[in-house]
């Protein structure tokens, strides 16, 4: 029985595929390479020395998605693939809620073609809005600020109403706060197309000269230095969450929320010296004024999935900078170099 993993090829996808290869799990990848690069599938099976199918399939693809269920003994789906830059989400709306939403729709109607009902779903904690006091707790009231955030709100609840039609369906949505951080290997990492919308990669890019400075975003925050806190969590940490819902949704049916973040926030300014520290490098900096729909304070109440999912992120601050810079400075143009490796891909 193999763990279908959709968007496998991202950042946290990679990260995720090479803790359940460790895991001993066996893997299927869908990945349409969008936004990610067939490479970070080789390293994957680089670093776990074990092999998976790689299927280079669009989720609206509806034809060859099925294909991948006829092909295949899958037992649950972890569902990555979507497309996630919060200020294209409001350029482009349509594409996201047709890319997000109808990709999902087809997922989950083939999922139930195939009697598949075990889904972990990659939400975020920007369905939270602006929330009124941190730290945020699972039952705080929803909102979207963005076609990016509406689009994971909406698919939230359509996969409440899939429950509520078909109990057998055991759901996890996982709200992510802000993953950061790469392997210990340098080998895999976040590898965004063009000019960083967030924070590290924009750091690390400056701290390696392809970008000259940090524009810090508003610095009249009600935050101790008066700029942006948030919740920053270690990639690994949020792979080994999603490893610990997949255990949970194979032992029960039903819908559950849980917060993946550290509980702990940190400030732009604190980021960059914590950097500064781990890399040895300087990183200038110009405070500039805030980002349309930014907000001041968000991190987590993670109480719940320690709770219920054994899990807690371990990862400090120190290991988050240290990866980054790791990753970014092994790998200067990211997977660029190696866009043109050729993955085993079958579709
Ligand atoms: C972090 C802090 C900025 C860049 C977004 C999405 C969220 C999730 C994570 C997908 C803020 C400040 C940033 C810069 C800056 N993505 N900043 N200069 O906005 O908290 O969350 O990414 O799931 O859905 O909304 O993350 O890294 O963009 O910003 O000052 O060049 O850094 O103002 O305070 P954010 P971020």
């Amino acid at each position: 029985m193999a763990i279908l993993v959709t968007g496998g090829a991202g950042y946290i996808g990679s990260h995720t595929c090479v803790e359940l290869l460790n895991a001993g799990y066996e893997i299927i990848v869908l990945d349409n390479f969008s936004n990610s690069s067939p490479e970070s599938l080789n390293r994957v099976k680089e670093l776990t020395n074990k092999n998976f199918k790689t299927y280079n399939i669009d989720l609206l693809d509806k034809v060859n998605v099925e294909k991948v269920f006829l092909e295949n003994n899958i037992e649950s789906v972890i569902h990555f693939a979507g497309l996630k830059a919060v200020g294209e989400s409001v350029e482009i709306p349509v594409h996201y809620y047709h890319n997000n939403i109808t990709g999902t729709l087809i997922l989950i109607d083939i999922m139930q073609k195939y009697n598949v009902f075990n889904i972990v779903f990659s939400s975020s904690a920007t369905v939270y809005g602006a929330p009124k006091q941190v730290p945020i707790s699972e039952d705080f009231s929803l909102s979207a600020t963005n076609p990016y955030g509406r689009s994971k709100l909406i698919i939230e609840e359509i996969l409440n109403d899939v429950y509520i039609s078909n109990n057998n369906w055991s759901i996890a949505l996982l709200r992510y706060f802000n993953p950061i951080g790469a392997h210990e290997s340098g080998r895999i990492g976040e590898n965004p197309n063009g000019i960083p919308n967030n924070l590290m990669p924009f750091i690390t890019q400056v701290s390696i000269g392809k970008l000259q400075e940090l524009k810090v975003f508003g610095s009249d925050y009600s935050t101790p230095d008066g700029t942006g806190v948030r919740d920053y969590i270690h990639v690994v940490d949020l792979a080994h969450g999603h490893l610990k819902a997949l255990e949970k949704i194979m032992t029960r049916s039903g819908v559950e929320a849980y917060n993946l973040g550290t509980g702990k926030g940190y400030s732009v300014l604190e980021m960059v010296a914590a950097f500064e520290k781990a890399s040895n490098r300087k990183i200038p900096y110009s405070i500039g004024p805030r980002r349309t729909g930014d907000i001041g304070e968000c991190f987590a109440d993670p109480s719940k999935a320690e709770r219920e999912l054994g899990w807690k992120a371990e990862k400090g601050i120190e290991e988050m900078c240290i990866d980054s810079w790791r990753w970014q400075s092994q790998n200067p143009d990211g997977f660029q170099k190696d866009k043109n490796s050729i993955a085993h891909v079958l579709v």
